[in-house]
This record gives structure tokens, sequence and C-alpha cells, in this order.
């Protein structure tokens, strides 16, 4: 057993996602491709891309990383290219969606030996968090202006659409989609493609399946269009938990347990959007609040109920792990870094990566 913390990945469990996506592709005709900047722990590619047409992206980096280590179809999007970068942003994708006019026809002639499209904002979204949300006022993500579109709709073949966040509600993304149709649809017929970008969470339990591989075929079909979907979080939901181990446990008025990681450095996205972590089954008399071991006084995990006393020593698992977390993983208080392990389809656990000092020492200068 590998020393904590470790993110665990755990192949049956990730496997439960790609077979769901599997299904999506087979029966809606939708293409799905991993967006690299909720997960890009590139050691289960290999075994990912079995199940997906490809990767997108948000940087030269990760389209890089997409080509590299995932391979098939690799789409390059960013808020912004560089001088510097783009003319190797289209040597590694294979399609580049610009994110603004202003930028398709800065750039647009460079990459004409590539597939090219343009992001759109319906300036509506599903997201509940400002902070996440597309449509935000003066929100600097996609275009949204028709005739501004039709004007360059000569130099692209097709449109990137986010506008869903964490939405497990079917009905709530055929009401999206619809208004999609109704304020876009005269561009959309005139495209070969159309990614609908990531946010539904097509892989959780009860979802509709069906209802949604009909939706899409009809969006398909309708506008003569192939679909595409980005799934980040919908693809590795529920497939990794941050194992920790207990060191120190006070009474503060509550009981507090501290672990050997920190929700500031190891799973930022929960700090950031002010959620708690997930520890299951969360049951049980002993309540603790499982608090992270960098000085920032709000670095709690949550609350959790537990069958037991909490001791140290004990070994903790955060539900839940995988998505926004590894990518956003830092050096703060000079906490450990978590080692990567991935459990296989077998059951047993593999040390893919661990980090030391050296690797603190070299994050910095
Ligand atoms: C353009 C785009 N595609 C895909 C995603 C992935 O979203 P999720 O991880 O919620 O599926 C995002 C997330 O912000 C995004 O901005």
């Amino acid at each position: 057993m590998p020393a904590t913390p470790y993110y665990l990945i755990d192949k049956s469990k990730l496997l439960r996602n790609m077979e769901k996506i599997a299904y999506v592709r087979e029966h809606s005709g939708a293409k799905a491709l991993l967006a690299l900047k909720c997960f890009a722990t590139w050691s289960v590619f290999d075994f990912m891309s079995d199940y997906m047409d490809g990767t997108t992206s948000s940087s030269l980096y990760e389209v890089k990383l997409g080509r590299e280590k995932f391979g098939k179809e690799t789409h390059a999007y960013s808020v912004a290219y560089s001088d510097g970068e783009i003319g190797e942003v289209i040597e590694n994708a294979d399609k580049i969606i610009f994110n603004s006019i202003s930028q398709l026809t800065r750039f647009g002639d460079k990459a004409s030996n590539i597939v090219r499209g343009l992001r759109l904002n319906p300036q509506v979204s599903t997201s509940s968090f400002d902070l996440a949300d597309p449509a935000r006022p003066f929100s600097r993500l996609g275009e949204w202006d028709v005739t501004k579109v039709e004007a360059v709709m000569d130099q692209i073949s097709g449109f990137m659409i986010h506008n869903n966040c964490e939405n497990d509600d079917f009905d709530l993304f055929d009401r999206m989609l619809g208004n999609i149709e109704q304020k876009f649809g005269s561009l959309l017929s005139r495209v070969e493609w159309v990614s609908l970008g990531g946010g539904i969470h097509f892989t959780g339990e009860n979802y509709p399946l069906d209802k949604f591989c009909a939706r899409l075929r009809a969006f398909a079909q309708k506008f003569g269009v192939q679909v595409y979907l980005e799934p980040g979080e919908a693809s590795i939901t529920k497939s990794t938990t941050l194992e920790v181990t207990v060191l120190d446990t006070l009474f503060n008025g509550k009981n507090l347990a501290i672990v050997d990681s920190s929700i500031e450095a190891h799973m930022l996205d929960l700090l950031i959007y002010r959620e708690n972590a997930k520890v299951l089954p969360n049951t049980g008399d002993h309540a603790y609040m499982i608090c992270g071991k960098s000085c920032l006084a709000g670095d709690v995990f949550g609350d959790f109920n537990f069958e037991h006393e909490v001791k140290v020593g004990d070994r903790i698992s955060i539900d839940d792990a995988a998505g926004y977390t590894m990518v956003k993983k830092n050096w703060f208080n000079g906490v450990g870094m978590p080692s990567i392990v991935i459990r296989e389809l077998d059951g047993t656990e593999r040390v893919i990566r661990e980090f030391d000092f050296t690797d603190f020492v070299s994050s910095l200068s």
C-alpha cells in the first residue's frame, strides 16, 4: 500500500462512465471528446481512448498533450491565442475553434489547412455559479451576434457552444438546446459540425440516456451536422478517491480531524466553489470536521459522520476526486503532493507517479 496522500483512480469505476459514453456515441451518432481541462491524467488515456473519439483542449500545452498521449481527434480551443503559440497549436490539432471573430480574423488564414470553427454564446446557461457561468454579464466566452457571425461563415465549418454546467436534468438540457436552435438555427443549418461542449451529467445514475440520444440525433438530423460532446466531469465522475490519513484530532466545540492533505492544495475547486468534499457512507454517531494540514484557516473538507471514533492513523477516502483536482493541484505550504495510483480491473494497485522535495523545488526558482 503506498503512503498517503494519493489519488486512487479505479479503472472499474471509470469503465462504468466509459461504457455509458460509448452507448451514447453508438445510439446518438455524437462523438465524445475528453475535456482535458477537467482531467489530464494521461496514464489512463490508453484505456479511455477505446471509448472516446479524442480530446479537446484549452491551451497549447493541453492540445499537445491530447495529440501525444490520447491521439485520435484533437480539437484546439482557447479563450485567446498568442502570435507565439498559434503555429504550434495548428500543427498539433485537427480542428481549431476560435473564441472570437477577431481571433478568427487574425489567425484564420494560418489555420486554413485544418478545420476551423467559432465559439457561440447563447447568453443563457445552467450554471448557478457566477464564476463558472459562460453567460454571465460581459462574458468573453464566444460570439452571440448572428449578423456579425454571418459575415465570417465562409471561414468556418462548425461551432462550439458550451453553456451547461453539471446539468443532470435532461429536461433542462432539452430546453437549453431548444434555445440554441431558436437563437442560432439559421447559422447551424449552414455548418457541418456542432460541439455542444461539456457540463452535461449524462453518466450519472438514472440519467435518461435513450431520451438524450434521441434528442442529440434529432438535433443532428435537423441541421445536418455531426454533433460533438466534450465531457470532462461526466467522463471521470466517481472514478477516483483521494486517500488520506488522520494526523491529529482535537476538540474545539466540535471533533476535528486533521489529515495529511489539503483542500486548498489538492481539491482546490471545492474551495473555490465553497462546496464540501464527499466522504461515504457518511453515517454513524461520530461527527467530525475533516480538516486539511495547510495553515489556511478554512482548509476544511467538510463535516462527516463516522461509525467509529476517528483516531490518529485512520485512513479516510475523499470521494469523487478526479475532476478539476489533479489539473489544479499546487504546492501551497509545501504540503506533500499526493501520489497517483491506478487500481487495475483485476484489483491490483499500481503507483504511477510520486512527487518529492525535488518536484517542489523545481516548481519554483
Ligand atoms: C468549452 C468547454 N468544454 C468542455 C468543458 C467540460 O465541462 P465538464 O467538465 O463540466 O463536463 C468545459 C468546462 O468548463 C468547457 O469550458
